[in-house]
């Protein structure tokens, strides 16, 4: 068979975030199927980069007091390290403010004009006189002309689910500046769209898409398509659209041919030839892997700008969904928004590996990180059936001179375990993950009763049984080796201790079909320890920490879902539940900063008498000295939670949000101790 030459993308994170245990659904699924294509022998590379532009990023950057390239440089280091961290092997991880970007953008849109798919029309927005700039949705608040909530966005209300234009807000200000916008006229820049209508229909009814998805797109077709706005005004951090002095392109124009820019670069970094991937008549295979939020970016806009700038199209869009934590979107207040760099400092990264291919399929359902199952599952299955294989056998064998047996004493049972390869690979193949894993696992059953049958410990102490254990356990280990092959994609730091532990040069996929046979094994060290219920605890809490520090703004990405930025509201609790929380005047006596903690401070609370010592995070927004004196309400009951810094005997109670943090505090008259209710 020869080798398929094979292109992978993942969608390209934002430059103003960090990397969440959502992200990580995508990043893990992606490397996992490069891995697996590796390791068959394919000719596979994996390309990613940040998404750097946009009025977002110019404006965190401006908040910071730093230059969007500073901001963009920091955030790749930070994702790149959070990526290496969870086994993300991508060939190359580039940036889309890059020269290869920018000319591959300007040759594209060229070529759009020059066909004529591109055209001008002024268009009426809204504007920000102080600013000078074009206000994206996003970037209006008003109050709701539904229901009269006060600060919602200029797109629809949080409070109770109007959707609207800004221009019907009441009140509107700008987010930026808090000025009144006012409605300006300039020239934007459109893609055609709609001249492609019967090239969409037919492409996305071509096997490209999952089923789900292309009924959903289904939908789009028959609402019809619009023309789509490219364009926006300066000020915008991105790259200027030519001969449009002042006019940029909107940055998810740029976004996906930032595929095409990290590519490049890799090709010419390794002398790979660009173009044999991207004409129209490519034998290589070109497969996008995104989530379900940006299926009309990927799905209708990027194969229709292919096609009309002449170039091949993606052989496959694979979109998965989002991922839920314990039944529910993650929460920052409920501790479940959790940065990729949090979880590594707590927990094995191999586990979220683990625990995502055991649930994920090739379809776009959402995916539930629960918590008690992802403890027990991990610890069941890696190492409770997986790794059990490997400390059982390796003993005796060390024992026996370190030297496997030199014929295979059950060759039809280790025959099958290489046998079943072939339909783990389709499995893998298909992206369906958790099939292999259900496959891989009854294997993992079936190498361990064939031990527990055996019971090599018994024979070990009769006489003359030497060979017998020692051949058992041969067994064993060549059923292990099997496992390991099948899981290298999944879990491959574990894979890697594995393969040294097994003495072999590789754990390719047809590498299996050699048995180990008066092989030498090495020492056996334990190559995976348990998952820790106090580690997820801690975990847990430490995310509910960086929550007030978050400070974001997204970017007006019109349409799109922003699961992860709302926050609503929790399921009902009865009255009883709600009297168990004791909240009560506290006086601040003494407030001050911590030592190596950027965002806490140190609070010594009066609560008529007794005194209490909380931590909270609220340095961003509150000095030390403004703080001391003043009255504000804290929960008295909650239990004592171990802090890096010291115990948090409580919490006082803020609002936070994109704008800053409001501790709460009573009228005057309200004396330390009182209770709240
Ligand atoms: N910058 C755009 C993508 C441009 S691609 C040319 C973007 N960035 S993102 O940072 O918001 O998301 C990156 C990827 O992570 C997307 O595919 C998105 O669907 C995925 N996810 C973000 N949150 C997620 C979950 N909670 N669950 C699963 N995937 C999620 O969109
Ligand atoms: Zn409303």
């Amino acid at each position: 068979m020869t080798a398929r030459k094979i292109l992978v993308t993942s969608a390209l994170p934002y430059a103003n975030g960090s990397i969440h245990l959502g992200h990580l659904l995508e990043y893990i699924q992606t490397d996992i199927w490069v891995r697996f294509q590796k390791s068959r022998g394919n000719d596979c590379r994996y390309v990613c980069a940040d998404d750097a532009h946009g009025t977002a990023i110019m404006l965190r950057a401006e908040q910071e007091g730093i230059t969007p390239q500073a901001l963009i440089d920091r955030v790749n280091a930070e994702h790149q390290a959070d990526f290496a961290r969870f086994n993300v092997n991508f060939d190359n991880y580039y940036s889309t403010h890059s020269a290869e970007n920018r000319a591959h953008s300007e040759r594209i849109y060229k070529a759009l004009d020059n066909a004529g798919y591109i055209q001008t029309r002024d268009i009426e927005q809204m504007f920000d006189p102080e600013r000078e700039m074009f206000l994206a949705d996003r970037f209006i608040k008003g109050t709701c002309p539904k229901c009269h909530a006060d600060d919602q966005y200029g797109d629809n209300c949080e409070a109770c689910g109007a959707a609207y234009t800004p221009a019907e807000l009441i009140n509107p200000v700008s987010a930026i500046s808090g000025a009144t916008p006012v409605v300006k006229s300039s020239t934007h820049y459109f893609f055609d769209l709609p001249r492609f209508a019967t090239f969409l229909q037919e492409w996305t009814r071509s096997d490209h898409l999952q089923p789900q998805i292309a009924n959903k797109l289904q939908e789009w077709f028959e609402s019809g398509l619009n023309q789509w706005d490219i364009s926006r005004d300066a000020p915008y951090f991105g790259f200027e659209i030519p001969d449009a002095p002042g006019k940029y392109f909107y940055v998810w124009l740029d976004a996906p041919i930032g595929y095409l820019a990290s590519f490049q670069n890799l090709c010419e970094r390794e002398g790979i030839d660009f173009d044999s991937y991207w004409q129209k008549d490519s034998d290589a295979e070109v497969y996008h892997f995104i989530g379900k939020d940006i299926v009309y970016f990927h799905a209708l806009f990027w194969p229709a700008m292919l096609e009309g700038a002449g170039m091949r199209t993606p052989t496959a869009v694979n979109c998965h969904g989002f991922v839920t934590v314990n039944g529910a979107k993650m929460s920052k207040s409920r501790g479940t928004f959790i940065k990729a760099e949090t979880y590594a400092e707590y927990l094995n990264p191999e586990y979220l590996r683990y625990y995502f291919a055991a649930k994920l399929t090739s379809g776009v359902d959402d995916l539930d990180l629960n918590l008690d199952d992802f403890a027990a599952r991990v610890n069941a299955d890696l190492v409770g059936k997986v790794v059990n294989i490997a400390s059982r056998c390796a003993g005796f064998v060390k024992k026996a001179g370190g030297r496997l047996s030199d014929t295979t004493a059950e060759p039809d049972l280790v025959q099958r375990f290489v046998d079943e390869g072939d339909a783990i690979a389709a499995d893998f193949e298909a992206r369906e993950f958790s099939r292999a894993v259900r496959r891989i696992m009854a294997l993992a059953d079936d190498a361990n009763t064939y031990i527990a049958d055996k019971a090599p410990w018994a024979l070990a102490k009769e006489e003359g049984r030497a060979q017998d254990v020692l051949d058992i356990c041969s067994v064993g280990i060549n059923l292990f080796r099997q496992l390991m092959v099948y899981l290298a994609p999944i879990v491959p730091s574990l894979a890697e201790g594995a393969r040294e532990f097994l003495g072999l040069d590789t754990l390719s996929w047809d590498s299996r079909t050699t048995l180990l046979e008066g092989h030498a094994i090495n020492r056996f060290t334990p190559l995976m320890t348990r998952v820790e219920r106090e580690k997820i605890d801690q975990m847990i809490e430490a995310s509910r920490e960086v929550l007030i520090e978050e400070q974001k703004i997204k970017d007006g990405t019109a349409g799109r879902p922003t699961p992860l930025d709302e926050d609503p509201i929790s399921s009902e609790i009865d009255f009883d539940a709600f009297s168990q929380i004791d909240l009560r005047i506290a006086l601040i006596k003494k407030a001050e900063g911590v030592e190596g903690a950027k965002k806490l401070l140190k609070l010594t609370l009066d609560l008529g008498g007794t005194e209490k010592t909380v931590f909270s995070g609220i340095k961003s927004q509150y000095s030390p000295e403004a703080l001391e004196g003043r009255l504000t309400v804290m929960v008295a009951n909650l239990a004592p939670r171990k802090m890096r810094f010291g115990l948090s005997e409580g919490m006082v109670l803020a609002a936070g949000d994109n704008d800053g943090i409001y501790l709460l505090s009573p009228d005057s008259g309200a004396k330390p101790g009182q209770r709240v209710s």
